[in-house]
């Protein structure tokens, strides 16, 4: 389980997050929404260790993680894939690939996880030797996704995953965000596709300007009529 408890942030004078409290139980799928500048990356970036809380802890298995070192975060098993595709657009698929397992020296595990991934996405399984700066924008976040896999996470953190993509491949994502949870990894999902996000989550929480102002289960959420309005577009 990560537990998130009082949590706060400032960048300079800007309060981003204010006092936030959230679970995240192992083998879930766990959202945050919320609008543009609401703190959602801050919160992401804080867990793994890019940003330093101000106050507050962070626990994850019991052990206190709060402003712990970005490499020992990930090799303890929580990998995020940022916001935007960051692949390295001069490498292959196949380099991105092998720079995700770096922190690992498991070569069955590593190989293993590799074929899961062309499993997963047979599209970069075609393009093992193109450059990852020639994929389009789509197979580029699927490559994202491939290589924060091959870090072999216990909790993989995505950053706004369908961001710009068409709805189909958006669908795609989403469906392989819920495979790899079937196969045992926890989810925590930052999206401003909403309602699809909802959909596939137990339970969300929704973030306003650093304050988490409503939690619940991912079907009580969709249901609810401020929810609907102000994230979900309906009613406007
Ligand atoms: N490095 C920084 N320096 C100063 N202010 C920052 C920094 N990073 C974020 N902020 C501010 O903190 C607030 C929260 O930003 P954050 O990126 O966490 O929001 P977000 O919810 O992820 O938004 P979006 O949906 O647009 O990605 C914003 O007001 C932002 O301008
Ligand atoms: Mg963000």
């Amino acid at each position: 389980m990560l537990k998130l408890e009082a949590l706060s942030v400032f960048y300079g004078g800007i309060h981003a997050l204010r006092g936030i409290d959230m679970e995240v139980p192992d083998g879930k799928i766990i959202t945050l929404i919320g609008a543009n500048g609401a703190g959602k990356s801050t919160m992401l970036n804080s867990i793994v260790g890019l940003v330093k809380p101000a106050s507050g802890t962070i626990t994850w298995d019991g052990g206190d993680i709060t402003r712990g070192d970005p490499r020992d975060i990930v090799s303890r098993g929580l990998v995020l894939i940022p916001e935007g595709r960051h692949v390295f657009p001069n490498l292959t698929v196949d380099e991105n690939l092998t720079l995700g397992a770096y922190s690992r020296n498991d070569k069955a595990g590593i190989k293993k996880d590799r074929e899961r991934c062309f499993e997963l996405f047979p599209r970069l399984k075609e393009r093992i030797h193109q450059h990852a700066g020639t994929l389009s924008g789509g197979e580029q976040q699927m490559l994202a996704v491939a290589r924060g896999l091959m870090s072999s996470p216990k909790i993989l953190m995505l950053d706004e995953p369908s961001l710009g993509l068409a709805p189909l491949v958006s669908k795609m994502i989403f469906d392989i965000i819920q495979e790899i949870n079937k196969n045992g990894t926890t989810i925590l999902l930052i999206e401003q596709n909403a309602h699809a996000a909802l959909e596939i989550s137990d339970y969300a929480y929704v973030l306003e300007t650093g304050i988490i102002t409503m939690q619940n289960t991912g079907a009580v959420l969709l249901k609810d009529d401020n929810i609907r309005k102000a994230y979900l577009g309906e009613g406007q």
